[in-house]
């Protein structure tokens, strides 16, 4: 050691050593630990470069190099996916938490779930809401999302402007700020804007989501199959003495669907029941009770009340495939029922010149037990390649389970994702003045006619 034998030769070399080198020493001591405290704790923006200022010969391991599953997404990629270029994707450097693939995962909800749903499915404790996956933890508590790998912020319950004393005071660089929403873009949205760069990850029921949060899929459908088996010999019409039945609960002159309707019920008899049918058959909430009534048609009209890409909710999913029934639809275009939705499963309202002429194949169907027949024919013979879908909270589970540790990513303009431009995802594109209507006999009538 040099200082030592330096010291003994002379006193003021001494006191130089500690009123000089050893504070010297002990600051440089002091500012690399800090540095390398800062490392493990840090990263809070992308721009944010750690490491470097104590040591300049550091480098940057490449994570593709480091972490096998850091491959990155040709999805992210301006010119293989036109949709990348609303979000950013970069790679922080891999950290002690980061390096390796995570066993276990946790989910906070920040916000509530539609209508308070969330504190019956939740009970106190860690629980997973994907037992698939009982090391993906989900919890309603607030003050847990510091160990939180991504937290859940669903729309309809996000106030509509960003407003950050209603969010969480620190963002951690690994955890995914997920935004959830089941609903189409020109339903009231977020105001986007005010949220730009908030959001690492999407779920929604569209295909482009960062994490699968649909009404039900091929997956899902043929996977209950499986467990239920299926009779390839069975006669759908069994049972079945009446011709078309319509759920509908929102009521009023906006939807393109009253249109389409008003014109088709003059051809031919449906069956209304919801918020607008003159008589109930079924209390609100009744789960058990639908099936039963559905079960007694040959045909479901599945009609959403807005026309949005892949828009296709629990209507077709589980009131009429679910329910052996045939479903009429008329929303999303007919390419998206094709690409998502089991082959010759439905009959869509875009494939007739007008409502009357649907009338009358609905009627010729009626007569024609084996082309009845032939909608369930998809049944026996599942499509190969069916993208994975285990429901939206094990999606989100696997999704962070499968995740690449050290990938970031930020959507910067999650308006024109989901909206497309000036709305092209959806008809119709602004929320018009609507009127409630009434169904009565056998036509909508303005509500107020009747009261
Ligand atoms: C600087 O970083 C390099 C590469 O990581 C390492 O080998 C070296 O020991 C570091 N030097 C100091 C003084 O920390
Ligand atoms: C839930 O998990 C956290 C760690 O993630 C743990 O600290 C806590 O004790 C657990 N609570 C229960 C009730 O198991
Ligand atoms: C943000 O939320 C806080 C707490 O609820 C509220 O007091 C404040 O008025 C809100 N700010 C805006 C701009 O809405
Ligand atoms: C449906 O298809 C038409 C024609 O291909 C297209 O112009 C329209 O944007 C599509 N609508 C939706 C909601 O995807
Ligand atoms: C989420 O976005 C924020 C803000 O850009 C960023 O700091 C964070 O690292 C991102 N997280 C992930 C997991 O991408
Ligand atoms: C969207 O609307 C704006 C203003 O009306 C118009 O200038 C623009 O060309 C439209 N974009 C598309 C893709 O239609």
């Amino acid at each position: 050691m040099l200082l030592p034998s330096k010291m003994k030769t002379s006193l003021k070399q001494l006191v130089k050593f500690y009123l000089v080198i050893f504070p010297t020493c002990f600051g440089a001591f002091l500012v690399v630990y800090f540095a390398e405290k800062k490392v493990s704790l840090s990263i809070q923006t992308r721009d944010q470069t750690v490491h470097c200022d104590c040591n300049e010969s550091y480098t940057r391991p490449d994570p593709k190099e480091t972490l096998s599953i850091c491959s990155s997404d040709p999805q992210d990629d301006p010119l293989v996916n036109p949709l990348s270029k609303f979000y950013s994707v970069w790679y922080d450097p891999p950290t002690e938490k980061t390096l390796t693939k995570p066993e276990k995962v946790k989910i906070v909800f920040w916000t509530d779930l539609w209508n308070n749903h969330l504190r019956k499915k939740l009970p106190k404790g860690n629980r997973s809401l994907c037992p698939r996956f009982p090391n993906c933890i989900f919890s309603k508590y607030r003050d847990e999302i510091h160990e939180a790998d991504a937290v859940i912020f669903e729309n309809s319950n996000l106030p509509k402007d960003y407003n950050s004393s209603l969010m969480p005071t620190v963002r951690y660089p690994h955890q995914h700020s997920v935004w959830l929403s089941t609903e189409c873009p020109n339903y009231p949205s977020i105001n986007f804007e005010t949220y730009r760069g908030v959001f690492n990850w999407t779920i929604t029921y569209r295909a482009d989501s960062d994490s699968l949060g649909g009404w039900g899929s091929l997956y899902e459908t043929y996977q209950r199959l499986k467990d239920e088996g299926v009779d390839p010999m069975k006669d759908y019409t069994e049972g079945k003495k009446k011709l078309a039945v319509w759920f509908i609960s929102k009521c009023n002159t906006q939807a393109n669907r009253i249109a389409y309707a008003t014109e088709l019920v003059k051809h031919m008899h449906v069956d209304v029941y919801g918020g607008c049918g003159k008589n109930d058959v079924c209390a609100k909430w009744k789960i058990k009770c639908m099936p039963k009534v559905i079960r007694q048609y040959k045909f479901y009209l599945a009609f959403e009340n807005m026309k949005c890409k892949e828009y296709i909710t629990e209507k077709f999913w589980r009131n009429a495939l679910e329910n052996d029934v045939v479903p009429v639809v008329l929303g999303a275009n007919r390419s998206d029922y094709e690409r998502l939705a089991p082959p010759h499963s439905f009959i869509h309202v875009d494939d007739f010149t007008s409502p009357k002429e649907l009338a009358n194949y609905l009627k010729m169907l009626d007569q024609d037990k084996d082309k009845y027949n032939a909608y369930f024919k998809w049944k026996t013979t599942p499509p190969k390649n069916m993208p994975l879908d285990e429901g939206r909270w094990c999606n989100l589970c696997r999704e962070l389970l499968e995740r690449c540790p050290t990938k970031r990513k930020v959507y910067t303009d999650l308006r024109t994702w989901f909206e497309g431009e000036n709305l092209s995802m959806c008809d119709p594109k602004e929320n018009v003045k609507y009127q409630e209507l009434r169904f009565v006999e056998n036509h909508f009538e303005l509500a107020h006619q009747t009261n």
